[in-house]
């Protein structure tokens, strides 16, 4: 095997990734390059740059990738309506093809031959960055330390790092795997590995329990066009903005936690408690709008190919013909998606009051109960006697056979 000289590894500045990089310099004999993707969670990152010098880096990048994370990869998503297994709303599975793009564009320019990532081999995380590691840079050595070295558990880990001199910051010793970004944070591990027990108050991050939050409803109205948000109560803001705007109304009446069992593609069973606060307002909104300006074919069988799309993500891959061909499709449907969707934010709930589009396919003239000029009822004596007319033949021999026993 010909000698990795230079290896180019996605850092967070936590435990794992920092013994990971004292640990791919003693295996490998390599220069680590190092990269910390900014996703919109909250860090310091003149710290964690300076720490990923301290353990042995060769070069730091800190990489703000937040709005190319909000059009690239939540707005698709968004569009599509991705909701894995009915409740998660994929906040970590967007994230790490964004992150392994990057990397891999660091590594070339770099002139590394590998790369490298801290998730584990029990995950979903270890296949998202692999997937898209190989359909961009099937050149590139790909290096899994989680599933080469000895270190079994944490205790391990911190044990090799106090041995190699890397610090450990307190926030290490916390009970649970979190990941967060602007889209969400998920919680895994720790006591909630045992499914039966209620998550503990003080894990949540972004969101309020719904008996914190306060006891009048806020009322919001989100505006979109062509399927992606633009303005929130006649507001315009920059895509990062309207996303941490809506997570700090929403957070703060407790809209957004799930906590669920996911099949992880790996093959487990794990239970995940997350927050989304501000994409659980535009989820909903989003499907809102599409009710009202959608005709009913398309609405329909749009809803088919919205669990295949989240499947797609959850399972790394984003970079693949069928999900290009999914926004092709998404795309077109989203022409009309324009409009307006008021939202009233009440301990917990997330209630729809209102809506509007210049597209609106909604006639009150059609629908309505009072007279009307438009709709003739008798037309509808015909098509029910066409559209039950196989019904109505099923209906005859059933009742011929039922005579025969
Ligand atoms: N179970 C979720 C997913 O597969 C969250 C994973 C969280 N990852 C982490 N490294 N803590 O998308």
């Amino acid at each position: 095997m010909s000698k990795i000289e230079r290896i180019a590894l996605a850092y967070s500045g936590g435990l794992d990734t920092s013994v990971i990089i004292r640990w791919l310099k003693e295996n490998y004999q390599a220069e680590v390059i190092a990269m910390i993707a900014d996703l919109g969670q909250e860090e310091d990152w003149s710290q964690l740059e300076s720490r990923a010098y301290k353990t042995g880096a060769s070069k730091v990048y800190v990489e703000d990738l937040r709005e190319e994370f909000v059009c690239d990869f939540i707005y698709p998503a968004l569009k599509a309506n991705a909701l894995y297994e009915s409740k998660y709303l994929l906040g970590t599975a967007l994230a790490r093809p964004l992150i392994a793009k990057r990397l891999v564009e660091i590594a070339w320019e770099n002139d590394a031959s590998a790369l490298a990532h801290g998730a584990t081999g029990k995950g979903n995380d270890q296949v998202r960055f692999e997937l898209t590691f190989k359909v961009l840079a099937p050149e590139l050595k790909i290096v899994a330390p989680w599933r080469e070295w000895n270190l079994r558990s944490r205790q391990d880990e911190i044990a090799y790092a106090k041995e190699h001199g890397i610090e450990i910051g307190l926030s290490e010793e916390k009970p649970y795997s979190i990941d967060q970004n602007l889209w969400h944070t998920s919680y895994e591990g720790g006591i909630l590995e045992d499914p039966t027990a209620s998550p503990d108050e003080n894990m949540f991050l972004m969101s309020v329990s719904p008996e914190k939050a306060p006891d009048e409803p806020s009322c919001v109205e989100i505006s979109l066009e062509e399927g992606i948000p633009k303005k929130v109560n006649d507001e315009e803001l920059s895509p990062v903005e309207l996303i941490r705007h809506l997570n700090l109304i929403a957070g703060r009446n407790g809209i957004g936690r799930v906590d669920l069992v996911e099949n992880r593609l790996v093959g487990m069973k794990s239970r995940g408690v997350y927050e989304t606060p501000g994409g659980t307002l535009l989820y909903l909104a989003h499907k809102e709008l599409e009710s009202l300006t959608l005709d009913r074919e398309t609405l329909h069988y749009k809803e088919l190919i919205s669990p295949k799309y989240a499947e797609l993500i959850y399972n790394g891959l984003w970079y693949s013909p069928l999900r290009l061909a999914f926004d092709a499709f998404v795309d077109v449907t989203q022409k009309k998606v324009t409009g307006s969707v008021r939202l009233k934010l009440y301990k917990g709930n997330c209630i729809i009051v209102g809506r509007n589009s210049p597209y609106s396919l909604y006639r009150q003239d059609l629908a309505t109960f009072e007279e009307d000029r438009v709709y003739d009822q008798k037309d509808a004596q015909g098509f029910i006697n066409l559209f039950g007319l196989p019904l109505s033949v099923l209906g005859r021999r059933e009742r011929l056979e039922a005579k025969d026993l």
